[in-house]
C-alpha cells in the first residue's frame, strides 16, 4: 500500500514510524514531514492546509490510504474534498470534525445528549458576558470559540482578568474569528486524563489511556502549552472509569454525532477531568493528541494499517486490537523561550546516543536539516520516548536518553510521568 500522511509534528513521527513497521507498506509519503519522518518516508513539501496541492499529489501518486495528523485540514474540510475524488482518507468530515473546531458546538451538543461537562454560557458580545462574571464569579474559565492553537483558554483567577480576556476576544479581536464567539465555563477540579478511541462511526475501539502535561514547568507550573510529555497508561482512569467514559461520554457522544447527520468516523478525542462528580469532558479533538500519539502507538502491537483500513471501510467490528502491557513515557524537549516566543536554528547533537538505549525512540517535532546539520525549528523540539516493564523503568531510559541530547537553550519537565509512578493501580 501507498500511504501519506499529512502533518509535521511529533505525533505524525510517531504514525510515520508505526507505519513504516508494516509489512503492508510498500511507499509512504509526508507532507510536510520532518527530517526525522524523512527516515522513514518521503517527505514532500506541501503545507498541511493546501487542500489542492495535497490532493492533486495523492491523486498523481495513486495514494491508497492517507492519514491526517493535525486539526486544521480536518476543519477546512479534507476528508470531504479527498472522499468525493475516490480517495480512502482517515479523519472526521468537515460537520463532525466541528467538535473541534468549535466549543459552542460541542458544548451544546453535549448539553443536548446529556454529556457530562463543565456548565458554560456562550456569548458573542462583551456586555453581557461581563455581566455574567459579575453574577458568576471568580475562579471561572474564558474559553475562544474556535481553533486557537492551545492558547484559547484562560482560567481567570479573579473577575478583572476573566472581564480583561472577555475585552481581548471579543472587543481587541486578539483571536482573529476564532474569537467572535466564546465560552464562559465553571472551573473543573480534578486529574486530567486523555481517553482516545478508534471509531468508524458505529464501533468504537479504545485505545489505552495516557496522560498529558501540559504547563510548561515541573509541579505543573507556568503558562499551558501544546504537551510537555505524556505517559501511557494513566492509572488514574481506572477499568471502572474507563467503563463509565465509554458509556457515559463516547458511546453518546459517537451516537449523537451519527443521530444529527454528522457521523465521526476517525480518531476521536476526549480530554477529560476526573471529578469527585464523576469524569467530564474538557474538550474534544477529532484527531490524534500530540504527545499522546508518541507513547500510544510505542505500546500498539496490532498493524496500524489494519486498524486504519477497518476504520475506513465501517468494519472496525471485525477487528481485534492489542497492546503491549509495557509503559512508555514520552519526554519533549522544548525551544528556549517557549511556549512564547522561541529561538530557532540551533544545532542538535545526541539522537544517536539516545536512540541506543534499549527501548527509546526519539520522535522529531520542530527540526529541520540545514545544509546537513539538524537544527532546531519550532517551540517543541523532540519527544524523547522510552518503552519499559514499569514506570521506573521507563522513565530512567527516557531521562537517560534526554541527557545525552544537547542544543542551546533546550528545557524539559524533569517530572514527566511521576504522577504515574506514584500510582500504579488499575494498570492497562
Ligand atoms: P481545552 O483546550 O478546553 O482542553 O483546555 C485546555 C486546558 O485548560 C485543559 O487541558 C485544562 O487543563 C484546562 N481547562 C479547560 N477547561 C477547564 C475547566 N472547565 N476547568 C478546569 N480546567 C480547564
Ligand atoms: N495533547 C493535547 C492535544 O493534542 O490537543
Amino acid at each position: 500500500m501507498k500511504i501519506l500522511v499529512i502533518g509535521s509534528g511529533g505525533r505524525e513521527h510517531a504514525l510515520v514510524w508505526k507505519l513504516a513497521r508494516s509489512p503492508r507498506v510498500e511507499a509512504l509519503y509526508c507532507a510536510p514531514g520532518n527530517p526525522g519522518m524523512g527516515r522513514n518516508a518521503r517527505c514532500v513539501p506541501i503545507k498541511t492546509d493546501d487542500l489542492d496541492e495535497l490532493l492533486e499529489f495523492a491523486k498523481r501518486k495513486a495514494v491508497d490510504l492517507t492519514v491526517v495528523g493535525p486539526e486544521l485540514p480536518l476543519t477546512m474540510g479534507i476528508v470531504d474534498r479527498f472522499k468525493e475524488a475516490g480517495l480512502r482518507i482517515i479523519g472526521p468530515s468537515r460537520g463532525a470534525a466541528e467538535v473541534e473546531a468549535s466549543k459552542a458546538f460541542s458544548k451544546s451538543f453535549m448539553e443536548r445528549h446529556h454529556i457530562p461537562t463543565a456548565h458554560a454560557r456562550i456569548f458573542d458580545e462583551p456586555e453581557p458576558a461581563i455581566r455574567y462574571i459579575k453574577e458568576h464569579g471568580a475562579p471561572i474559565v474564558v474559553k475562544v470559540d474556535g481553533l486557537a492553537a492551545g492558547k484559547g483558554v484562560i482560567m481567570a483567577q479573579d473577575e478583572t482578568e476573566a472581564i480583561l480576556a472577555v475585552d481581548l476576544i471579543l472587543r481587541r479581536k486578539q483571536f482573529g474569528e476564532a474569537g467572535s464567539r466564546l465560552l464562559l465555563e465553571d472551573l473543573l477540579d480534578g486529574e486530567e486524563a486523555t481517553f482516545l478511541v478508534f471509531t468508524d462511526g458505529k464501533t468504537v475501539i479504545p485505545m489505552v489511556t495516557s496522560q498529558d502535561h501540559k504547563r510548561v514547568y515541573d509541579q505543573d507550573q507556568g503558562p499551558n502549552t501544546g504537551g510537555m510529555g505524556a505517559y501511557s497508561p494513566a492509572p488514574v482512569l481506572t477499568e471502572a472509569l474507563q467503563l463509565q467514559v465509554l458509556r457515559e461520554i463516547v458511546r453518546p457522544t459517537v451516537d449523537g454525532l451519527a443521530r444529527e447527520g454528522r457521523p465521526f468516523q476517525g480518531i476521536l478525542y476526549v480530554g477529560l477531568m476526573l471529578t469527585t462528580d464523576g469524569p467530564k469532558v474538557l474538550e474534544y479533538n477529532a484527531r490524534f493528541g500530540d504527545p499522546e500519539t508518541q507513547v500510544i502507538l510505542t505500546r500498539l502491537e496490532t498493524d496500524l494499517v489494519d486498524i486504519l483500513e477497518a476504520l475506513e471501510s465501517c468494519r472496525l467490528d471485525q477487528i481485534e486490537v492489542l497492546w503491549s502491557p509495557k509503559v512508555s513515557v514520552c519526554v519533549v524537549l522544548t525551544a528556549k523561550g517557549y511556549p512564547a516566543t522561541y529561538e530557532s536554528g540551533r544545532p542538535i547533537t545526541g539522537i544517536d546516543q539516545a536512540e541506543s538505549k534499549e527501548g527509546v525512540v526519539v520522535f522529531h517535532a520542530g527540526t529541520f536539516l540545514r545544509d546537513g546539520e539538524l537544527v532546531t525549528a519550532g517551540g517543541r523540539v523532540l519527544g524523547v520516548t522510552a518503552v519499559g516493564d514499569d514506570f521506573q523503568q521507563a522513565r530512567d531510559r527516557a531521562y537517560e536518553a534526554v541527557s545525552r541530547i544537547r542544543f542551546e537553550g533546550m528545557h524539559c519537565r524533569m517530572d514527566i510521568a511521576l504522577k504515574g509512578l506514584t500510582m500504579k493501580k488499575g494498570l492497562r
